[in-house]
């Protein structure tokens, strides 16, 4: 009987553990029948997932999907509470390395230092705070920054002289699907419903559960795949344009012209941590700023971890030191940090090319920076000059000449300058940097100034004459004038 008795025993602890251990694979889904029905309700979604990572370990729909308890976003889905925003904290659990340095890095916080960093500001300013849903719900961050007056909203006062500005029925809506896409916003949850700024992918989103980011904007679901994000395309969707043209300066390099004639060949899915210079001829985003490579750098989620200077700032300093002071403008630079960066990076160029040929490199590279920063001072000097002088007016900042070429000269030429030197984009550093930042933007900053002085002039030698009771209709023609033939002179300059 004991026999029998331990034979039983023995079976159903056998049993117990089989199921235990199932669940534990399974990462505890209670069986939840969400695939029953999405795989006709988003065959897409279903299809996309089964070629995961994430299917062939167990993370079933209902271990991303199940709502966290204080998650405003969780709704009542078929008897099951699901959320549709899988922020950060959902891969936390099982991430934790990745979601706390993407957590630290400039891309949680790209809203705020981005398009929301006016409410951002006044929010703080009002001693409320900007990481709550009720503020965003009192003061809506979509709309207050709507109508800003400010150079991050360019739009040199045409709006305003056509009457738009605060025209209720013009929305702005460029701000949302311009600025918000690329940098995220404000996502905002009512009783489990979506009720601002959805759908959004944006780098820096602001999630109803008070996190920030979104791993989508790398990963994308369903697939989260590093294949994906380890290839250029993925980061180009928001490095490009006139402003950061990151993809563009890495098609035009030789690192990018090896990718595009081979790189269809190489190995993409080496388990992370394991990729080296024999699986790939040339690096791509991800392999200088984020890649373990080489057995040399560890991977990393924090995008400014490798970098020693502000490269899009007005004037480049040290990497600031830390990205959540950024809004509030108390940043300060951290040397020590940069040199670090500087350091790692430099550990992935070793891995194929000598010392010789990277430090040479990086010599160069830093000189170009320092060139711009002087051309910067100088036209910063020039700016509040024409301030002071009562030249220009400091009401609008961006809608008179030498604002907006100022503006230029920083924000686009002067910012292609520096970045296509950082990654071997020589179009970019000459023609479309130095070029047209000197000859076309501050020679035009600098003329614009010395015709105004000379209006200036002339007008108050007419008044003088004026005064003194002479007639002097010439003069005065020649005033009316002036305005035309200074466009005239202006335009042949651009042309
Ligand atoms: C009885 C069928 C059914 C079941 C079971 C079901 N879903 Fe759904 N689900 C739907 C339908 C229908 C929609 C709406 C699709 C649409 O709007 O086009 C939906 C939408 C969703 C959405 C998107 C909501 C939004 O606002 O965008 C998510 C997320 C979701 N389901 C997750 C799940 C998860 C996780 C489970 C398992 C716990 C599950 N579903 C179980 C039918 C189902
Ligand atoms: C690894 C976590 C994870 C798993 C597993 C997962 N999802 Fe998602 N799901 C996400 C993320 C992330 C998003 C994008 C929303 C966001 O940006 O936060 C999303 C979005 C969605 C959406 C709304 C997006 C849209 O385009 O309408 C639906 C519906 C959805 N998932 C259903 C499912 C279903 C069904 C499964 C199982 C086959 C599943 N998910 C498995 C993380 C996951
Ligand atoms: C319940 C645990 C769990 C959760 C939650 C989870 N993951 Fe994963 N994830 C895993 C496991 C396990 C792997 C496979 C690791 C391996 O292959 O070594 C994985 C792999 C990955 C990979 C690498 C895929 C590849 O191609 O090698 C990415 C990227 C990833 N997850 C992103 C996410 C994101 C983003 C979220 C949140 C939206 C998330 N995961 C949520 C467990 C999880
Ligand atoms: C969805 C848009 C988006 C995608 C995709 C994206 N980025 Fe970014 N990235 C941004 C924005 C916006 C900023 C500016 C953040 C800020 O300054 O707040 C940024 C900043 C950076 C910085 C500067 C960080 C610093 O500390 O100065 C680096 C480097 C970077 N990204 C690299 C990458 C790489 C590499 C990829 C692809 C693997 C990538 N990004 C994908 C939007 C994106
Ligand atoms: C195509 C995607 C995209 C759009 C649209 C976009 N940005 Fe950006 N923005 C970026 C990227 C990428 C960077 C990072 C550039 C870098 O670090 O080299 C950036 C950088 C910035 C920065 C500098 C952040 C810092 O670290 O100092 C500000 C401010 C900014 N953007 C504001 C805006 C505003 C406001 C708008 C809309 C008027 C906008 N952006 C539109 C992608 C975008
Ligand atoms: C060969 C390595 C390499 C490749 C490939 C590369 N970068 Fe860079 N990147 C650099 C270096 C070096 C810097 C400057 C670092 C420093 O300041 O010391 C830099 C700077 C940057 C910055 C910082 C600009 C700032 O505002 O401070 C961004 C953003 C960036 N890269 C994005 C990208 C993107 C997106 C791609 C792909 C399209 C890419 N990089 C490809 C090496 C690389
Ligand atoms: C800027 C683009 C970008 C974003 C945003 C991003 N990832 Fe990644 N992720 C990558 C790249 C690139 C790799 C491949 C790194 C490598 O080659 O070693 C990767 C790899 C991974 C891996 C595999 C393990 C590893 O570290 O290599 C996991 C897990 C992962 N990411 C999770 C996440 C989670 C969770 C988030 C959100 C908190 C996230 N990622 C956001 C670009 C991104
Ligand atoms: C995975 C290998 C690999 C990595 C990593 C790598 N490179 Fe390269 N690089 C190459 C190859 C291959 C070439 C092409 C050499 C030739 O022309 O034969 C190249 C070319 C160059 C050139 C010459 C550009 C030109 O137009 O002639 C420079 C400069 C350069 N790399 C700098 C760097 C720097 C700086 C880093 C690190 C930030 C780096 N590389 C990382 C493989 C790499």
């Amino acid at each position: 009987m004991r026999g029998v008795a331990s034979v039983w025993v023995i079976l159903v602890s056998t049993l117990l553990l089989v199921l235990t251990a199932g669940a534990g694979e399974e990462f505890r889904e209670p069986g939840a029948p969400c695939l029953s029905c999405h795989d006709t309700v988003t065959p897409g979604i279903v299809k996309q997932w089964e070629e995961s990572k994430h299917s062939k370990v167990g993370v079933k729909c209902y271990v991303c999907h199940q709502a966290k308890e204080d998650d405003p976003s969780g709704f009542d889905h078929f008897g099951y509470r699901v959320t549709a925003v899988v922020s950060p904290r959902y891969c936390e659990s099982c991430h934790p390395k990745q979601v706390e340095e993407f957590s630290r890095s400039k891309h949680a916080w790209a809203a705020f230092i981005g398009p929301l960093k006016p409410w951002y500001r006044e929010m703080v300013k009002q001693g409320r705070d900007p990481l709550s849903q009720e503020t965003a719900m009192e003061s809506n961050p979509r709309e207050f920054i709507r109508g800003q007056l400010t150079p991050l909203y360019p739009d040199s006062g045409a709006l305003e002289r056509i009457g738009l500005l605060d025209d209720e029925s013009y929305y702005q809506e460029n701000q949302v699907l311009g600025c918000l896409q690329c940098h995220g916003s404000y996502v905002i949850a009512r009783d489990g419903k979506l009720v601002d700024g959805w759908p959004n992918n944006g780098i820096g989103r602001i999630n109803p559960d008070g996190s920030m980011g979104s791993c989508t904007a790398c990963h994308t679901r369903h697939r989260f795949s590093i294949a994906e994000a380890r290839k250029p395309e993925t980061c180009g969707q928001c490095h490009l344009g006139p402003d950061h043209p990151q993809i563009e300066i890495y098609e035009e390099s030789k690192h990018g012209t090896i990718y595009a004639s081979s790189g269809e060949e190489w190995n993409w899915d080496v388990p992370p941590g394991q990729w080296g210079p024999e699986d790939i001829a040339a690096p791509t985003c991800a392999t200088c700023h984020m890649s373990g490579f080489g057995g040399v750098v560890e991977s990393t989620h924090d995008v400014g971890a490798r970098l020693y200077w502000e490269l899009q700032a007005k004037k480049s300093t040290p990497q600031w030191d830390d990205p959540s002071k950024v809004p509030l403008g108390e940043q300060k630079p951290d040397e020590e940090q940069a040199k670090r960066g500087r350091a790692e990076m430099k550990k992935v160029c070793r891995t194929c090319h000598s010392s010789t040929w990277v430090d040479g490199y990086f010599e160069s590279f830093d000189r170009v920076v320092m060139d711009y920063n002087r051309v910067y001072e100088y036209s910063e000097k020039l700016l509040n000059q024409a301030y002071d002088e009562g030249l220009i007016s400091r009401d609008n900042p961006i809608d008179e000449l030498p604002e907006v070429m100022y503006y230029y000269i920083w924000h686009h030429d002067g910012r292609r300058w520096r970045m296509g030197a950082s990654m071997m984009g020589p179009d970019w550093t000459h023609w479309n940097g130095a070029v047209d930042a000197l000859m076309d933007k501050l020679n035009m900053m600098e003329e614009w100034l010395q015709m105004k002085r000379e209006n200036r002039e002339l007008e108050e030698r007419v008044s003088r004459m004026e005064s003194r009771k002479v007639c002097a209709p010439s003069l005065s023609v020649l005033l009316a004038l002036l305005p035309a033939l200074a466009y005239g002179v202006l335009r042949r300059r651009r042309g």
